[in-house]
């Protein structure tokens, strides 16, 4: 691997300033009440009048800093570019932690070029926290290196989940959680994708796995997992992608992924 160029730097340090700005918009705005909370997809995916001014601010920050890259946001903003870099914005993941006022929720941000991720922020006002990596770079928190749990054991794991928000796969993946539960330490749910995959990169977690979520909840925090020195992935060992989300460390990967799929076949 080779070490990151000051140009990742610079795009991280674009990414970390605009995270820290909307964060800080969303949160001095929750402690006024929220005015203007809609549904999105379903009558549980929710949408408030923050998750849209994080997305402008963040926006407009990296239009002004950055006029020739791609931008795609979770609430609607696409511009194509004409440089090789393409930004993934989730302004609050974790709407509904955000709506009842729980602290986990973040604002996350990544830059991928045509190799993939390059840069990711995943920044949690509530708890004061900021995670991030460059590509090659390693992975921080605060500014310091973080590590996945390396020493972890399937059997001793606590792994995060999360579910969909339509009712019939929030079923299925209740049914395939209570299929393992008996095979790990516990199961934890916290509510944002983002945190659970920084919280696997720092060790507060050993695993995570999800299916069904979207570009913008991984395009940061993929990237901070694997810089940790974990391993991402699909449910049968493939590269990560967004309709389906593993991340652990590289020694119980393989078998936190059988079982997932053993439990969604109903053996176990
Ligand atoms: C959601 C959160 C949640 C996960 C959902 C996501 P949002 O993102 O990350 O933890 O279970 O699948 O959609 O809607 O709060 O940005
Ligand atoms: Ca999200
Ligand atoms: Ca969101």
């Amino acid at each position: 691997m080779t070490a990151p160029d000051a140009g990742a730097r610079a795009l991280l340090a674009v990414a970390e300033r605009l995270a820290r700005e909307a964060g800080a918009v969303a949160a001095d705005g929750r402690r006024g009440g929220l005015l203007d909370v809609r549904t999105k997809t379903t009558a549980t995916d929710m949408v408030t009048e923050y998750d849209r001014a994080c997305e402008r601010i963040v926006v407009d920050g990296i239009r002004s800093a950055r006029p020739d890259d791609a931008i795609v946001g979770e609430e609607g903003a696409r511009h194509a570019g004409t440089s090789p870099y393409t930004w993934c914005i989730d302004p609050i993941d974790g709407t509904t932690n955000f709506l009842y006022d729980l602290p986990m929720w973040a604002v996350s941000i990544g830059v991928a070029d045509d190799d993939g991720p390059l840069a990711g922020v995943v920044h949690v006002p509530a708890r004061g926290e900021t995670f991030t990596a460059v590509r090659g770079g390693g992975a921080e928190l605060n500014g310091d290196p973080i590590r996945c749990n390396t020493g972890a054991v399937l059997e001793r794991a606590l792994v995060a989940t999360g579910f969909s928000y339509d009712a019939p796969s929030r079923v299925r993946q209740a049914l395939r959680v209570s299929r393992m539960i008996d095979r790990i330490r516990d199961v934890r749910r916290f509510g944002a994708a983002s945190i659970d995959l920084c919280w696997v990169a720092c060790g507060r977690l050993d695993a995570y796995f999800e299916e069904n979520l979207h570009p913008w909840d991984v395009a940061a925090a993929d990237l901070i997992v694997r810089e940790a020195g974990g391993r991402t992935g699909d449910f049968a060992g493939g590269p990560l992608r967004p309709a389906q989300v593993l991340a652990a460390p590289p020694a119980i990967f393989d078998g936190l992924a059988a079982l997932i799929r053993d439990a969604d076949s109903g053996h176990n």
